[in-house]
């Protein structure tokens, strides 16, 4: 008994010291401590929010000592939602998170070098939100970074501790430090159990935990619940119960947390329900729940990644899908599209409905967690993919009409604009799996605030931030390395165009060579790259499924014809023999071969930068970084000899022997 009792004490001694949150075990993501310096903030009202703002520049200042700093909320035509002015008296906004917004962007400039001076900075869009694909039992869906850091395995008796408390804390203080105003905390393949008041209580003491950062929470809701946990006999969006339900529901949970942001829905895709499973229409689906919700100012964001076994090509069934209901969504609902037509692939062309949607409000929809990107083993920055594809030119409206435009309500009005990113966070002690991968992280708020960012300058700020350091030899070799990082991975897995040769439900490493009778073709490989003796790549022409046909002009004309479809795009569009001349003179095989080995060359290349700056980093952050190289470069060895061994059998030609340059 004795005994019993003194482990206890023991156990509960342990579990006190354990409780240690990721900033207190030394990961503080980009916001680590430097010693402050004295500063006076003028602030002339208190709330919570305003007192994050006067703590964190008093604990922060890296500015002139003892400065006279004022914080002024005064209504100004000229700044946007909770946009801000700064200038060498202080921080002007007509919000109190507006102010938080340009207190982290003070701290941000003293810590990167900026100068000092006048900076007017609006967000591009009002909605910068995570999708969390955390499921209630803890598991994150392609999270790479451990348990989910909202929910575990607790069934009926949801407990929220002091930990969790602490690392909600930190989670939002992080995403307002780079403008991230919005989280969805569970998984898209909801289940329907997150709207029950067990659940909804965990999801108030969160919002609790986020409010004073001005990070909302929003849930991804399962469109059958009302049978599923309501107790009806039909989800039905035209059915009055059905109607009824979802009013009481957004009633409970608004009263529960009166800020709440709104919904994230998946439905018909990939085997969830949906409207359709009742003949009506995505807008009858999302139109009855973003009724329910516009009388407390609530959203929904309406997925469309939606594709079927027996579409032709599945790339083209989104547009197919929606673009017969543009103009009938409700103003609250959002459609939420991949950046790319098919599913987060390492290099796609945009999806055509980002050109196509005139009288809908829609919101591009990023992966941060690098399902397809190398996981948490690869050091991939993503920041170059999001500007490419930020950039592309829908030609919607002409020349111009890029995708950061559209989807800023720049070329269309649309009543609330947004942007999603999927998480890359969990229970790590690092975070993100990587301590490369808090970079994605990083960018997408930076980006989500200003669309026209370059991933260079974010990356620059990002490294000077995280490893405290401002030395050129550091941060102009590893800012090379993040910034070619994410063409390395193209490279090394799927050049030229080519997409989805990934080992099946995993996705990590190559798999050419699956195919499956059994298997809906659209899930296997030989299906993407239609490799054969004749040549290689998917016919998207208008000779082949016409993917092309859903861009505009001159976009279809350019991606239809090989001469002047962009190379990076080639085998998305053309299927060409392998002797096909490329732009440089080499034949088809040879360049793929090439790309292939530049790919990893790269990443031997990386191995070496990094061992070259280990003077300027911590041993801990070092050796991980270090290590986790060395499995990219072997798993980029199997990429490349996986692909050109497999596609060698039909090429029937041999790989250049000059393809492994030294270093
Ligand atoms: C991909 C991913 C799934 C995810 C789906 C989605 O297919 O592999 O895990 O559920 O996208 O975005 O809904």
């Amino acid at each position: 008994m004795k005994f019993i009792s003194r482990s206890i004490i023991i156990l509960c001694a342990l579990s006190v010291l354990c409780i240690k949150t990721n900033a207190e075990d030394g990961h503080q993501l980009w916001l680590n401590k430097r010693p402050p310096i004295s500063v006076n903030i003028i602030c002339a009202k208190k709330s919570a929010v305003l007192n994050i703002a006067i703590k964190e520049l008093t604990d922060g200042w890296q500015g002139p000592s003892g400065k006279r700093f004022t914080l002024n909320l005064s209504p100004e035509k000229s700044i946007k939602g909770d946009g801000f002015i700064l200038d060498d008296a202080g921080i002007r906004a007509n919000t109190e998170f507006g102010i938080l917004y340009g207190t982290y962007e003070v701290l941000r400039r003293q810590k990167t070098g900026k100068m000092a001076g006048n900076l007017a900075s609006n967000p591009s869009y009002m909605h910068r939100i995570l999708n969390h694909w955390d499921n209630l039992d803890g598991s994150v869906e392609r999270g790479y970074a451990g348990s989910s850091i909202f929910w575990r395995n607790e069934k009926n008796a949801i407990t929220v501790t002091e930990k969790d408390k602490m690392l909600w804390h930190e989670y939002a203080r992080a995403n307002a430090s780079i403008g991230i105003n919005g989280t969805v905390v569970n998984n898209v393949n909801a289940s329907p159990l997150i709207l029950t008041s067990v659940y909804l209580k965990k999801v108030k003491d969160i919002a609790g935990v986020l409010r004073p950062y001005g990070v909302k929470v929003y849930l991804s809701v399962n469109f059958s619940s009302p049978v599923k946990t309501g107790g009806l006999k039909t989800s039905d969006p035209l059915d009055p119960e059905v109607k009824k339900w979802w009013a009481m529901k957004i009633k409970e949970i608004y009263s529960l947390i009166p800020d709440f942001g709104g919904f994230l829905v998946k439905a018909n895709s990939e085997g969830q329900p949906g409207p359709q499973d009742f003949g009506r229409t995505h807008a009858d689906g999302a139109n009855m729940i973003a009724d329910a919700l516009k009388p407390y100012k609530g959203i929904v964001m309406w997925r469309a990644f939606v594709y079927s076994p027996s579409d032709k090509d599945r790339v083209m069934q989104a547009y197919s899908e929606f673009l017969p209901l543009d103009g009938q969504f409700r103003e609250n609902v959002i459609i939420q599209i991949k950046n790319g037509p098919l599913d987060f692939q390492p290099r796609e062309p945009f999806s055509p409905l980002f050109g196509a949607l005139k009288k809908t409000a829609i919101m591009p929809e990023l992966q941060i967690t690098q399902e397809y990107l190398g996981r948490d083993i690869q050091l991939v920055y993503l920041a170059p993919m999001w500007e490419e594809f930020l950039k592309s030119d829908t030609y919607q409206e002409g020349s111009g009409s890029t995708i950061a435009q559209r989807t800023a309500g720049n070329i269309y009005p649309q009543q609330y604009t947004a942007i999603a990113g999927v998480a890359n966070i969990g229970l790590d002690s690092n975070w993100c799996g990587h301590d490369f991968a808090q970079a994605n992280w990083y960018a997408f708020g930076r980006m989500a605030w200003n669309n026209k960012m370059s991933s260079g300058d974010i990356a620059e700020e990002w490294l000077k931030q995280t490893f405290i350091q401002n030395e050129p030899e550091f941060i102009e070799p590893v800012k090379a390395m993040m910034m070619a990082s994410r063409e390395a991975a193209v490279n090394y897995m799927m050049p030229l165009g080519l997409h989805h040769i990934f080992v099946e439900n995993h996705h990590y490493g190559p798999a050419p060579w699956f195919a499956n009778k059994d298997l809906r073709q659209d899930w296997t490989s030989v299906y993407y790259h239609q490799a054969d003796t004749n040549g290689i790549g998917f016919n998207r022409t208008s000779k082949g499924s016409n993917a092309i046909s859903q861009y505009r002009e001159p976009l279809a004309s350019r991606f239809n014809h090989p001469d002047t479809c962009p190379e990076i795009y080639l085998l998305w569009f053309h299927h060409l023999p392998w002797d096909y001349k490329m732009k440089n003179g080499r034949i088809l095989w040879n360049e793929m071969c090439y790309r292939y080995a530049d790919g990893l060359n790269e990443v031997r290349k990386f191995q070496k930068t990094w061992d070259q700056v280990q003077p300027y980093v911590d041993q801990q952050r070092f050796y991980a970084v270090q290590h986790k190289l060395q499995r990219q470069c072997r798993d980029a060895q199997i990429w490349k000899d996986a692909c050109l061994l497999y596609f060698q059998q039909f090429s029937k030609r041999p790989v250049p022997f000059d393809i492994e340059r030294p270093v």
